[in-house]
């Protein structure tokens, strides 16, 4: 049986870890396809994440977040839900509560990583809880299209700051702002890999993209400023330092000898 290798840090996954991974990937997409109508006015966050939980359980697979430790960069302790459910000023790694209840106009980011069959997918989505202001509509507009072109970048010999390059010159030609202190990551055999994948880098720097490398591209943007705020209080929380609006879309993204295959895109699961 062959394993990954790994080049300068990076894993090359073998045909039956792409086949894997693809699998955990379609099974994280169908969570995000089946969470859509249960985002509503008056769902907790909780409850959400339960829902979540239960279905990915039905289905033989299981969390990569419950008991993940993080790093000592983000993150304390054994994270203990599905999912990361981040809303409005929420960067990422929002924590769901009980008592955190969706209200009209909110947005959220609903971040879910499964495992199955021992391997792992990573996606997240932004999702709009009844009519939300134009403003926090074209920042998810945008983060959205960030992300698209920053998948267009991947492709053999590209370069790792190609991506970052794309989503930044377009979102801040814009006037928004990209998250500095949380990146993309490899992803698959675990949860984070080498590399880390920068959302706003010069051209043509970083690591060379190679047939097999699977990693995640998830550009956090904001209306405001760039700088984070870990909350102090559950050591998870990430939220915009100034307060404003923040939106984020991700997707595992696998790079093939012709181009590059979005691991993560909805299909037929179910
Ligand atoms: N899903 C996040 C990512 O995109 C990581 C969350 S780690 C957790 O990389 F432990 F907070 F869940
Ligand atoms: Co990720």
């Amino acid at each position: 049986m062959s394993t990954s290798r790994n080049l300068r840090g990076i894993l090359i996954k073998t045909p039956e870890e792409i086949a894997g991974i693809r699998a955990a990937c379609a099974l994280n997409a169908a969570v995000l396809d089946m969470i859509g109508e249960y985002i509503q006015p008056g769902i907790s966050t909780e409850e959400l994440d339960h829902i979540a939980n239960n279905f990915v359980l039905k289905h033989g697979g299981k969390s990569a977040c419950i008991d993940y430790r993080g790093n000592n960069a983000w993150g304390s302790g054994g994270y203990s839900k599905y999912a990361c459910i981040s809303l409005n000023d929420t960067i990422c790694h929002g924590v769901p509560r009980k008592d955190e209840i969706l209200k009209d106009g909110d947005i959220l980011n609903f971040d879910a990583s499964t495992i199955l069959g021992g391997y792992i997918g990573d996606a997240s989505r932004m999702y709009t809880v009844g009519n939300v202001s134009q403003k926090a509509q074209s920042l998810i507009d945008v983060t959205k299209k960030s992300l698209d072109l920053g998948i267009a970048q991947v492709r053999p010999w590209a370069k790792f700051g190609d991506i970052g390059y794309a989503i930044s010159q377009y979102a801040e030609s814009l006037g928004y702002s990209v998250v500095r202190d949380y990146t993309g990551h490899g992803v698959g055999i675990q949860f984070h890999e080498e590399p880390a994948v920068y959302h706003r880098a010069p051209k043509g720097t970083w690591a060379t993209m190679m047939p097999g490398m699977i990693f995640t591209i998830e550009p956090m943007i904001n209306i405001g400023g760039y700088m984070t705020k870990l909350d102090p209080k559950d050591g998870w929380t990430v939220r915009t330092k100034d307060g404003s609006l923040s939106a984020q879309f991700e997707h595992s993204i696998l790079v093939t000898d012709t181009g590059h295959e979005i691991l993560t895109a909805t299909k037929n699961f179910v």
